[in-house]
């Protein structure tokens, strides 16, 4: 039988009278890699944000795994996420901002931040504030926080944005290794070419729409 990690089921989310999300229904099988394409503006952060349940739905229902989003409490066991460009303290170093993260739901455990930097290649050891990271980098570190709970399902809203040739290769071969341990991952992207290849379903937004679903 077919297990799914998400389950979407006529959703519709709306920010004061505009419709942003029109009765979406989609299901997102386990273990495998699912892209969300659009153009800009055309939904798939609020989707992104709806699954997560950062922000609130309008109608609908979302489960993800046995948990009914909005109802049950998902932790960062269950749901690894970056959205938009990942917020870090600047004046203090990657390792730093991750330590005290980790700290927030965690007693402190150094090895899983270093483990965890060291697999986005990043020197845990460096003293290099994250004010003077590049996009790359910080997007690494962002990579970085959404994986230290080694969550069973990662939401990745452009992930790729800000890296290089040679680090999206290599995100890629991450995200892959992912799928091998039977994570979840959705991918949204306006960059269709780039994640076409590497996602097992792939479907689009159009204004709110779902309008392809393959
Ligand atoms: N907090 C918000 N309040 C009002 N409208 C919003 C908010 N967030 C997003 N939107 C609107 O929702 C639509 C979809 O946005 P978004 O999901 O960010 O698009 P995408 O990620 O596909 O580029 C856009 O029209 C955007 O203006
Ligand atoms: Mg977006």
């Amino acid at each position: 039988m077919t297990e799914y990690a998400i389950t979407v089921d006529k959703l519709v989310k709306k920010y004061a009278k505009a419709t942003v999300l029109e009765n979406i229904s989609i299901k997102f099988e386990k273990g495998k890699i699912h892209g969300i394409i659009g153009r800009n503006g055309s939904g798939k952060t609020v989707l992104l944000k709806c699954i997560c349940g950062i922000t609130p739905i309008t109608q609908g229902e979302i489960m993800v795994k046995d948990k009914k989003v909005g109802v049950n409490k998902i932790n960062t066991e269950d749901v690894g996420v970056i959205i938009e460009s990942p917020g870090f303290i600047d004046g203090i170093s990657g390792f730093k901002n991750l330590d005290f993260l980790y700290q927030l739901t965690h007693r402190r455990n150094k090895e899983v931040i270093e483990g965890v930097m060291r697999k986005m290649e990043l020197d845990p050891k460096s003293r290099k504030k994250v004010g003077s990271y590049s996009l790359g980098m910080k997007q690494r570190l962002g990579i970085a926080q959404a994986i230290m709970d080694d969550p069973d399902i990662l939401l990745l809203d452009e992930p790729t944005n800000g890296l290089d040739r040679n680090g999206v290769e290599k995100f890629h071969k991450l995200l892959l290794e992912f799928k091998a341990e039977g994570k979840t991952i959705l991918i949204a992207s306006h960059n269709s070419a780039d994640i076409e290849l590497l996602c097992d379903t792939v479907c689009e937004l159009d204004h709110g729409h779902l309008v392809v679903n393959e």
